[in-house]
């Protein structure tokens, strides 16, 4: 076993820079993952029988060579239900069986279940079944959905302000344009993995890889036609989540919990890294069209735009997501006069999910896009342009979805990382060396962030929290947020042992599980500390209020003498150790324990109307990107990066930086390299980490700055501090306009590259030779 690091011995401690509390555990390869649980007796193992097809009917299924094959226990499909076959996560939709029946609509839907004794011959059964399909031509992205109309997966959304029309008719100067930009696998290094374990009455207990134990327990129960109450889930850490298990887990807990109960054994399953690229969502990929008034000088009048977005075959999270788009359609920006409709396509796709911004990246991208095209219209730097358009007061302070933005830190924030950066200077040396060289071409961009803090679905901002003192002074902790490497638990520690003025190994952090803290929302939207902590903090001071007005009759001193000191408590003139303290309490029969509780405040938001105060407020960042582009071959390298991220008064600056460091570089993969392609029949063929390249440690920028923004949230989140789980991954958007300007040398940036992502080397290298082409035909005429 490892020695416990003496780091986490600092009483009172929110604020420091921790590490993570398991770090030590993960580097080692200690840190049990749900596939590390101890194997409980006459474990069996589940795997899934997908669908070969995009689009088919099923008239036939033959599992009988399954059935004989070795090792193979049972073979489950919708028959073998006995609730609903429905894994639907949102509610008032019903359009997610857990084994299809009839009809299949995405390569990979899942169709059955085998049950054997070992995970190997549960997988080679798998392959075994002879299933009848009637093909029927499957619908595969956003320009054939729009041939064939094949409908949203619900209604989209449009957020207006002004009138776009008149605006943009009056406006000086117009453009029109699309952007395009892919999806994205989130690449956990966990796949995704259930355990589930049958208990009395046909109650069961899941172990799951998942951002969202509610959920999962409201899945197992409808599909077990069991209330929620015979079901438990528990979660310890996920090696990754991103997004990739706020809904997408629902399937395989469902599978192994069926399992579990019809065969009264333990069952667990995983599928391979294979299976859980094509069967499970992915990032939103988008097409967005836009047509923008600007003036000379470069101010925007008017935007007008539509963000259609593959969803997939199923409803499940798209409708929030390209939501989420809208409301980031204006990052940083003001639009006097705007209009932006969302398209959420059906396809026969696997279903998108929530990644890590969720919708917000599509939306920001298509604003940096608008802002590159002013520029290149204007001959303006790109940064000028930024600058000119920020949000600003009055007026000029109010979003396309009504919410005034009082937090602006975008102006600052940005002067700032343009001095740190030396922005001015390299752009100028940039000039002079692209002037130089003939083949590698340098680019630069600086570009910011706004994103919106809260879940857009309101009655989802409320948390709980569960927190013991036992009579020897150590402290139990639970709470409704999951662990997925991000650090929540170590914040939410942090919060409880300051607020006992506790060291921080005196808390004792515990696997989420609805048993504990029920009906809590999906760890998502970045909220996790913001919710988990406040509600952690409001069950520590039910605890601390009880000790005070305990403290103050036996000692008899006012409650305002009562203090906790590091390990200790002070009463009057006294000093009594914690332990000693708390033991004195329980025998005079005062209670230790303490469930705590919050809700966001401020908050509303109709989205008929459009209008509202969706977010409780924005978190900001800029980035500077550097990159040096091989203009024969497209290749390229990212030199330099400099970052200035707000977090507010962060709770844990090494686990900030971690959150902005790792958001970067995943932003950056998807920007660049990430390419997802299917084929005519709709099939995943970047399956792999052979053909799908996300950023390794060689792909690290060469020269690195992180540096977290001097400021406090005005907000009264806890300890001040802001939201960083997501908003770091939107400052890697300054790659694809560093590339982009690299680009633009070719032609002396005369015209606008208009790369879309990803951008590939591939693309890059054919945005270069269309530049080109456009020069040579320019000198003809
Ligand atoms: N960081 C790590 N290491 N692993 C993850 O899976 N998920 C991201 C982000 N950072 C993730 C991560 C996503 S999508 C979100 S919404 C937040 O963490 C969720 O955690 P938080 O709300 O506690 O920040
Ligand atoms: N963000 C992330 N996850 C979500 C949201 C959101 O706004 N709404 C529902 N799930
Ligand atoms: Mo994060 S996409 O909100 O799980």
């Amino acid at each position: 076993m490892l020695e416990r690091s003496p780091a986490l011995s600092v009483a009172g401690d929110m604020g420091a820079p921790q590490r993570h509390d398991s770090a030590h555990k993960h580097v080692a390869g200690e840190a049990p993952y749900t596939d590390d649980i101890v194997a409980p007796a006459a474990l069996l193992h589940a795997y899934l029988g997908l669908s070969e097809r995009a689009h088919a009917g099923i008239v036939g299924l033959n599992i009988d060579a399954i059935r004989a094959a070795p090792g193979v226990v049972a073979v489950l499909t919708a028959e073998d239900i006995p609730g609903v076959n429905d894994v639907t996560p949102v509610t008032g939709f019903h359009d997610e069986p857990l084994f299809a029946t009839d009809k299949v609509t995405c390569h990979g839907q899942p169709l059955f279940a085998v049950i054997a004794t070992t995970r190997d011959a549960a997988r080679r059964a798998a392959r075994l079944a002879e299933v009848i399909y009637v093909d029927l031509p499957p619908v595969l992205d956003v320009k054939a959905a729009r041939g064939f109309g094949t409908g949203f997966v619900a209604p989209g959304m449009t957020l207006t302000r002004g009138d776009a029309k008149d605006a943009l008719s009056a406006a000086p100067q117009r453009i029109k344009g699309r952007v395009t930009m892919g999806g994205q696998d989130h690449f956990y290094l966990e796949t995704h993995v259930a355990l589930a374990v049958p208990g009395e009455d046909g109650d069961v207990t899941v172990h799951s890889s998942t951002q969202h134990p509610t959920e999962v327990q409201h899945m197992v129960a409808h599909v077990l036609g069991v209330p929620f109450n015979a079901v438990t889930v528990e979660v310890r850490r996920m090696g990754g989540g991103f997004g990739g298990k706020e809904t997408q887990g629902n399937l395989f807990a469902a599978v192994a919990a069926l399992a579990a109960v019809k065969l009264r054994r333990p069952v667990k399953i995983r599928p391979d890294r294979d299976d859980d690229m094509i069967a499970t969502g992915k990032r939103h990929d988008f097409v967005v069209d836009y047509e923008i008034g600007h003036d000379e000088e470069g101010r925007i009048l008017a935007v007008e735009a539509t963000y259609a977005a593959r969803c997939g075959h199923t409803v499940d999270l798209s409708a929030a997501i390209t939501d989420r788009a809208l409301f980031h359609a204006d990052n940083c920006y003001y639009y006097p006069a705007v209009h932006v409709t969302s398209e959420p396509w059906r396809t026969n796709t696997v279903s998108n999910t929530a990644f890590r911004g969720f919708g917000g990246p599509q939306g920001m991208v298509g604003a940096e896009r608008f802002i590159e095209e002013v520029a290149f219209a204007t001959g303006r730097d790109p940064l000028d342009i930024r600058m000119l358009n920020f949000y600003g007061e009055g007026e000029r302070a109010v979003t396309p979805y009504h919410q005034v933005v009082e937090d602006n830190i975008a102006p600052e924030l940005v002067t700032e990382l343009e001095r740190r950066s030396d922005y001015r200077t390299r752009r100028e040396a940039i000039r002079e060396l692209n002037a130089r060289s003939r083949i590698v071409k340098r680019g630069l961009a600086l570009t910011p962030v706004k994103f919106g803090i809260s879940f857009t679905a309101t009655q989802y901002n409320q948390a709980g929290a569960l927190v013991h003192v036992y009579t020897d002074g150590s402290i139990h902790l639970n709470h409704g947020g999951t662990e997925m490497g991000q650090g929540l638990y170590t914040k939410v520690a942090q919060v409880v042992a300051r607020a006992f003025q506790a060291d921080l190994d005196a808390v004792k952090i515990t696997a989420t599980s609805t048993g504990k803290v029920p009906n809590t929302s999906a760890t998502a939207a970045s909220s996790g500390s913001d919710l988990n902590g406040m509600a952690a903090l409001d069950a520590c001071e039910t605890i601390k209020a009880r000790l005070r007005s305990f403290a103050a009759g036996k000692w008899d001193v006012d409650p305002a003498e009562v203090a906790f000191l590091p390990g200790r408590v002070r009463i009057g003139s006294e000093e009594v150790p914690f332990a000693d303290f708390v033991c004195a309490a329980y025998n005079a029969r005062i209670q230790l324990s303490a469930t705590g509780y919050y809700r966001t405040p401020k908050i509303h938001w109709d989205r008929q109307s459009g209008r509202g105060h969706p977010f409780y407020y924005f978190s900001y960042g800029a980035a500077c990107s550097e990159v040096a582009v091989d203009t024969l071959t497209g290749e390229y390298r990212v030199e330099r990066v400099d970052i200035l991220h707000d977090v507010g008064r962060s709770l844990n600056p090494a686990i900030d930086r971690g959150q902005i460091e790792g958001g970067f570089i995943q932003g950056m993969g998807w920007l660049t390299t990430e390419e997802l392609w299917w084929d005519a029949q709709g099939r995943l063929r970047t399956h792999a980490p052979a053909t799908y390249k996300i950023p390794v440690a060689s792909d690290r920028p060469r020269i690195f700055n992180v540096d977290l923004w001097d400021g406090e949230n005005r907000e009264a989140t806890i300890g001040r501090s802001k939201a960083v789980g997501e908003p770091p991954l939107m400052l890697a958007i300054s790659v694809l306009h560093a590339l982009s300007d690299a680009v633009a040398s070719v032609a002396d940036h005369r015209f606008c590259p208009c790369l879309d992502a990803p951008a590939t080397p591939e693309r890059v290298l054919f945005a270069i030779e269309a530049l080109r082409e456009r020069v040579q035909k320019g000198a003809g005429q």
